[in-house]
């Protein structure tokens, strides 16, 4: 399976922050934003990454990211020439796609679950249909939604309904099997111009293959595209790592424990960043002084 990092928009709702730097860069307590939704793909054991974003912001990327050695991974870059909709990703990718099925993270999502390795390795390895995950919010309405019927079913979904029947959200991160470049090829402009993820979604479920996994109490999703998500994403990282002194968010960290890099790769990085208390929590995962139940 093949993964895309999606990290263009405009960010209006960050302004000034997004003014002259992208959203995905901006700082999430001690990592740039885009290595959370980039550890989420890679703990779904993907290693093949797309990374789509602005003309102006794809070359910063490319100096933080490389290709993908440092983590195991092979990073391949596109423009995306003006925002679109997220839909757009799988057209922009669909040469590179050549026919594989397809994840997709925002670059903006944060997701935060015990055992969330073993939940997306299994959606990873569904070959036909889609999967998407949802999540109670209070605010809905910023959202697509998603409604269930008594027996647990998804039956509806609706973009930022004015009036939303549910408030299960769902989140940035969908999983799709090798028809979902021909799918995508379907959906026409909304009104609001975009080729809306949600009709991608509509489709799979109309035809009864989309799969809603819903994410309960002990797991956080957090979309860092407002101030106070923001703040909110960043004091909820560090009240992790200084509490519990286990990563959130490291690509090094799923690197190594999925095994696409070996300790001495992982000191590699390590020592660049000695400096830093990331550094120092990955000197001593190397080191094997630092022992977490399951990769995640
Ligand atoms: P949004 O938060 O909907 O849009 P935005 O990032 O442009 O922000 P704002 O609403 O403040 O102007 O986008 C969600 C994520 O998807 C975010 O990571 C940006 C990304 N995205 C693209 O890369 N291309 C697109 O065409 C769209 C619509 C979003």
């Amino acid at each position: 399976m093949k993964g895309i990092l999606l990290a263009g928009g405009s960010g209006t709702r960050l302004h000034p922050m997004t003014l002259a730097a992208s959203k995905q860069l901006l700082p999430v307590y001690d990592k740039p934003m885009i290595y959370y939704p980039l550890s989420t793909l890679m703990l779904a054991g993907i290693r093949d990454i797309m990374i789509i974003s602005t003309p102006d912001d794809l070359p910063q990327f490319r100096r933080l990211l490389g290709d993908g050695s440092e983590f195991g991974v092979r990073f391949t870059y596109r423009e995306q020439p003006s925002p679109d909709g997220i839909a757009q990703a799988f057209l922009i990718a669909g040469d590179w796609l050549a026919g594989a099925p397809c994840a997709l993270v925002l670059g903006d999502n944060l997701i935060f679950a015990d055992h969330l390795g073993q939940l997306l390795q299994a959606a990873a390895r569904r070959r036909q249909g889609a999967t998407v995950f949802a999540y109670q919010v209070r605010d809905p309405e910023r959202y697509g939604v998603v409604t269930f019927d008594e027996s647990g079913r998804a039956v509806d979904l609706v973009e930022k309904p004015a009036s939303p029947t549910s408030h299960w959200a769902v989140t940035g991160l969908y999983f799709y099997d090798s028809r979902v470049l021909d799918l995508a090829r379907e959906i026409r402009p909304s009104a609001r111009g975009e080729l809306e993820i949600t009709d991608l979604n509509r489709l799979y479920l109309q035809e009864g293959s989309l799969q809603v996994e819903r994410l309960g109490r002990g797991c956080a999703w957090l979309d860092a595209g407002v101030p106070d998500a923001l703040m909110q994403a960043g004091l909820f990282v560090q009240t992790i790592q200084s509490r519990q002194g286990m990563l959130v968010g490291s690509p090094s960290e799923v690197a190594f424990r999925m095994g696409f890099i070996d300790a001495a790769q992982l000191r590699a990085t390590a020592a660049r960043m000695h400096k830093t208390e990331l550094g120092r929590m990955l000197h001593e995962l190397a080191e094997g002084q630092h022992e977490s139940p399951h990769a995640g």
